[in-house]
């Protein structure tokens, strides 16, 4: 596995915020072909080689963001699960590591959260350490393949040198099943409140909660969801955390369950739920589900433990199981979403969940390529901009009819539109380039709807990647993020201001710096 350098492992606290951010820049001198395959993705993670799906063990300890990952090392297609990992100082620069966590006899690695057990609550640690502790799913094939329902049960597994290392626990698996077909994804976090571990996991069409002293024995505590949201698939991928209602000193629990299928514009997506969690339940008036993104790309996402100022961060796998498999790219398969900051919102006596990228995605920002442009009511605007895998695009309107057209030299394109009779937000990647590899890739345009906008005057904010586009309305609440495999760079701009009199003001469209290769 090839090494990138990153110094700043080693920095000192006396470095000026500039010379870290010099640092913080991956240096890959050896290969000057690293990370420049067609479509890979150029400021998202993907792993060097090889099948990927779902963020695991999202937790942040002494300095360095962990980015575990389902990962099939043999293959570009879904296999024998094992946690590929990657460190980051920033969430944006990644440095990858050996695997983390191997199958063993009882069965394959499947996704978790990790925690820091920083009073040793689990006593694995012997020295006075703060074991890293993750909770994950075994999945044992010989059961499934025996028609068994009981072959999901979960495992933990601790590293008392920050993540280099893993030791599994003895007594796997640490919850055992009762004869629950679908049951997995454990969500570990620390419940201040009760002074207590929480679990959330899924158990097909509902979550399940448990209780710990030690991350090692659980007590099944209560239920949640048999009647609320969506059930079009099963339920995966739980996450639970307490958030303040921005601008108030308001507190909720948002639950977040991923569901496949059963996704507003197809496929896999990911519901939230607004309620309390007292310790033991988890309730809420919400019976419809809300959706974090409506795009196709955004699935299984889960949120960092222990961050530095308890920011709620976020990724998610940018890809659909409808066509995951299938996705034309040869050397690896699939990326995460650039890092969202999480963000609760109340528009007109409604709660929303909003996402919008981390600020470390903006330090990629290099050359400008549109400056500060407007665009009249009824006006057109085209631009020839150059060619570039990777840029971001903005800029503000309070007009709610616009189309904006990305095209290339082979005459594919991309379209985002709004439309105010529809009230909806609409992206169009039929013409994108390669669609042909799966049915459901590009046969319908995708359709998020505008309610939650808070703003007259909102920010719409795009970040394009090699095969990616990931749409941003108004701080992120309303988003859509979809995978595109364009054949070409973009080279051309058009804006359509459809609204009679409001103007699209400040566009831009800045390049992003690759953060696998130095300039
Ligand atoms: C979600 C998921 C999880 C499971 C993992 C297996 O994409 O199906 O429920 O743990 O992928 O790779």
């Amino acid at each position: 596995m090839q090494k990138l350098i990153i110094p700043i492992l080693l920095c000192c606290s006396l470095v000026s915020c500039k010379q870290e951010k010099q640092q913080n820049k991956v240096v890959q001198p050896e290969n000057e072909k690293y990370y420049t395959e067609v479509y890979r993705p150029q400021f998202h993670f993907s792993p060097e080689e090889k099948w990927m799906n779902d963020p695991n063990g999202l937790v942040y300890n002494d300095g360095i963001f962990h980015l575990f990952y389902q990962y099939y090392p043999e293959d570009i297609v879904w296999g024998p699960m094992h946690w590929g990992h990657a460190v980051s100082k920033d969430m944006v620069h990644w440095e990858h590591k050996p695997i983390a966590l191997y199958p063993d006899e009882h069965g394959l690695i499947f996704s978790g959260s990790a925690v820091v057990d920083k009073n040793n609550t689990s006593c694995f640690a012997k020295n006075g350490e703060s074991p890293l502790v993750a909770a994950y799913t075994y999945h044992l094939m010989e059961g499934e393949k025996a028609g068994k329902n009981d072959f999901q049960t979960q495992g933990i597994a601790y590293s008392l040198d920050n993540g280099e290392s893993w030791t599994k626990y003895e007594g796997n698996p640490a919850i055992g099943n009762d004869g629950i077909k679908d049951f997995r994804d454990p969500k570990v976090f620390w419940h201040e409140a009760s002074q207590k571990w929480i679990m959330a996991l899924v158990a097909g069409d509902h979550a399940k909660f448990y209780q710990s002293e030690d991350l090692k024995e659980w007590e099944h505590i209560s239920d949640f969801g048999k009647n609320h949201g969506a059930h079009g698939g099963v339920w995966e991928c739980p996450d639970l955390f307490q958030l303040k209602v921005e601008g108030t000193d308001e507190e909720k629990w948002v639950l977040i369950i991923s569901i496949n299928p059963g996704a507003p514009n197809g496929g896999s997506g990911t519901q939230y739920f607004i309620g309390e969690f007292d310790g033991t339940k988890f309730t809420t008036d919400q019976t419809e589900a809300k959706w974090l993104d409506y795009g196709t790309d955004n699935y299984a996402g889960v949120t960092y433990n222990n961050t530095p100022n308890g920011e709620r961060i976020f990724i998610g796998w940018m890809s659909n199981w409808d066509y995951a498999r299938d996705t034309p790219t040869e050397k690896w398969r699939s990326a995460m979403t650039v890092p969202r900051n999480l963000s609760l919102q109340k528009v007109e006596e409604d709660y929303f969940l909003a996402n919008y990228p981390l600020a470390s995605v903006d330090e990629l920002m290099s050359a400008n390529l549109v400056e500060n442009l407007e665009v009249a009511s009824g006006e057109t605007k085209s631009l020839q901009i150059p060619g570039v895998h990777q840029s971001k695009i903005q800029f503000r309107t309070a007009s709610k009819d616009f189309r904006l057209t990305l095209k290339n030299a082979e005459g594919e394109s991309v379209e985002i539109a709004m439309d105010s009779k529809s009230k909806s937000l609409l992206l169009d990647r039929m013409n994108s380039g390669k669609v042909e590899f799966q049915a459901e890739f590009g046969n319908k345009k995708h359709h998020a709807p505008l309610t939650p906008l808070k703003n007259e005057l909102y920010e719409v904010s795009i970040l394009l990647d090699w095969s990616s586009i990931e749409v941003f309305v108004d701080g992120g609440l309303v988003t859509l993020t979809d995978q595109i495999f364009p054949n070409q760079p973009f080279n051309e701009l058009i804006l359509e201001n459809l609204d009679s009199t409001q103007a699209i003001q400040n566009v831009s469209v800045r390049k992003m710096e690759s953060v696998w290769r130095s300039k």
